[in-house]
């Protein structure tokens, strides 16, 4: 048997992000051993790129929102194929858990009065992103990492989990590496966590960092359990796309929420040409009415920047594709236009979107309160992720939890921005609290000692391969990402994905020959030819997904089924693994929403 570090908690949280902060702190509180697990240095999480606003029906800015209005937009948002049921927990308790988070410290940004000030996004009826200015995701981990580490939590940063384990049929702990000195640890535990966040790295344009590939999905779904909707992905209509270096940054939606506007080469205000039906009686007709609500006019409609992020990223594809792009393949996103609206135009964008301010000074040298910006789609966010139940977030193996990104039911279709910050910390909490239940009433568990080895052993095997036929770990790895941003992007089409599947399964064998130089002490080629096994994984997931959703929806949009159909309206698509290790995909119907919340939906349309 090789050597292993060892340890043994109650809980493991795996993944360090807004979910895992909170998981771990509401597990600690209930009284049993945590360990936390983060693949980078801990403060380092895509919770930062949400950066425009944590969405909570708290009231302050429009007296008239309600969690009833955000239960209502979420759903229409999502397309209807979210989990009703954790859409009612988000928005009932999303005002809570923003409380407790200024309690324990976060500075948001004040109203006259003192209350914590909201701003709009899109597909939120009224303005419900309580801020930090542009750096809200910041903030919050920053207030939750200030919290955990005054808890009795044992902190393992740079750790890569390379396989869950189990018991039996129960979850037993995980196996995992340090990246600094490459050794194994093994985690025995009694419940699991995952909060591993999304998967953008399977496409070459995102607003992803390194870490995001999409690792707890995958082990997941190598364990047993069973993911969904996995072909919703969230391409974010702004990311920056010059200099080539920077291609798919994000650009906060906080730049429209504060009245940007998108414009073509033409210098035409494009998002009016095209304003779906069932958002038309929500949506500004003019660009004075459209101004005044990014004002506050409670009289007044939304401006059409702000509609669906789905809806906005494909208006934008369109002007692209139809020749009326910007220089380097985006539109113009411009918010020194209110230097015509407002006298203080420059000091008030740079005092509502500093981070912005200073991203595009220093990596375009673009000043944007006077020029305006260029944009395109970038991969955001996964709506898809570890099927879980919507109360306790257990997913479909016991013991096993998911919480945050790498779960899924909140978003359905599509995902409204500032969700995600209430998401991680509404979803976080509730899979700490029953994780903790979970571990009180079942030791840490004991893993088999000869499966524990065959994984390490497999985990060493890219060092043994030389020679002819070996392949490079970031070769494969940059190959995969150029054929998901193709086929399997923005828009699909049939033939494209099935061309995708037989790339997929080529890269499948070029990763199982990828060879890694040197040794295991901080070894990156190693790390990123061990992440190759969870990208093939999710990038098949998406892939077979998408095939199966024969219709558009939210974040799907099909060439070849251009149009929603009723027909795809009542299932979820599931995916779990055979036993001979095949892809298994199903569709699962949900159950019927209930009837008070079904008159909530109706009542607010
Ligand atoms: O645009 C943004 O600030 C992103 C927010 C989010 O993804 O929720």
């Amino acid at each position: 048997m090789a050597e292993y570090e060892t340890h043994s908690y109650d809980v493991l949280v795996i993944g360090a992000g807004g979910a895992g902060l909170r998981a771990a702190i509401e597990a600690a509180n209930a009284g049993v051993s945590v360990g936390l697990v983060c693949k980078s240095l801990l403060g380092k999480a895509h919770t930062v790129m949400a950066e425009g606003g944590i969405a909570a029906a708290l009231a302050n800015t429009d007296d008239r929102d309600s969690w009833q209005t955000h239960f209502a937009d979420t759903m229409r948002g999502g397309q209807y194929l979210n989990n009703w049921r954790m859409v009612e927990h988000h928005a009932r308790e999303a005002p809570e858990r923003v409380r407790e988070l200024e309690a324990w410290g976060a500075v948001f940004d004040r109203t006259p009065d003192g209350r914590i000030l909201q701003r709009n996004f899109g597909g939120h009826k009224y303005p419900r992103l309580a801020h930090v200015g542009d750096r809200t995701g910041l903030e919050i981990l920053r207030t939750l990492q200030d919290h955990v580490i005054h808890q009795q939590v044992d902190v393992n940063m740079e750790c890569t989990i390379v396989s869950l384990l189990r018991e039996g049929d129960r979850i037993a702990g995980a196996l995992a590496y340090d990246r600094e000195r490459g050794r194994f640890k093994l985690f025995m535990a009694g419940a699991v966590v995952l909060a591993t966040g999304g998967t953008g790295r399977a496409y070459r344009i995102t607003s992803n960092s390194w870490e995001y590939t999409g690792d707890g999905q995958s082990l997941a779904y190598n364990a047993g359990a069973a993911l969904q909707d996995m072909e919703f992905v969230q391409f974010h209509p702004t990311g920056m796309v010059w200099p080539p270096s920077v291609r798919g940054i994000l650009v906060t939606e906080g730049v429209r929420g504060e009245g940007g506007i998108l414009v073509n080469n033409q210098g035409h205000r494009f998002m009016f040409d095209d304003i779906p039906e069932n958002y038309r009686s929500q949506t500004a007709d003019n660009e004075e009415e459209g101004w005044r609500y990014t004002q506050g006019d409670k009289s007044a409609r939304r401006p059409p920047e702000l509609l669906t992020r789905d809806h906005v990223a494909r208006c934008i594809m369109r002007e692209v594709r139809e020749g009326r792009g910007s220089p380097h393949g985006g539109v113009f996103l411009d918010i020194s236009w209110i230097r015509t609206k407002l006298p203080d135009a420059e000091a008030h964008i740079k005092r509502k979107l500093p981070g912005m301010y200073h991203q595009f000074k220093q990596l375009a040298d673009i000043d944007i309160t006077k020029e305006p910006m260029e944009v395109g789609p970038t991969t955001h966010y996964a709506m898809g992720g570890i099927r879980v139940d919507g109360d306790t977030q257990m997913s479909t193996i016991p013991g096993l939890f998911a919480a945050g990104e790498c779960a899924a039911g909140l978003h359905g279709a599509n995902r409204l921005g500032g969700n995600s910050l209430s998401d991680l910390l509404v979803f976080g909490k509730r899979a700490g609290e029953h994780a903790a239940i979970f571990a009180k009433e079942h030791p840490p568990g004991a893993p088999d000692p000869e499966s524990v080895d065959a994984i390490a052993n497999h985990a060493l095997e890219p060092f043994g391969r030389h020679g002819e036929g070996a392949d490079g770990p970031y070769q494969v790895q940059h190959d995969l990402q150029g054929m998901m941003q193709e086929l399997v992007g923005i828009v699909r089409r049939e033939d494209e994905m099935r061309k995708a599947l037989d790339g997929l399964a080529g890269l499948r064998a070029r990763a199982a020959r990828v060879a890694v130089p040197g040794n295991r002490e901080y070894n990156p080629g190693w790390h990123t030819a061990l992440d190759l096994a969870n990208l093939l994984a999710i990038s098949e997931a998406i892939t077979r997904s998408a095939l199966e959703r024969k219709e558009s929806r939210g974040g799907h949009f099909r060439d070849d089924y251009p149009a929603k159909d009723p027909a795809y309206a009542h299932f979820n698509i599931v995916v779990t693994r055979g036993s001979n290790g095949e892809m298994n995909v199903t569709r699962v119907p949900f159950p019927e929403i209930r009837d008070d919340l079904k008159q909530i939906i109706e009542e607010e349309t």
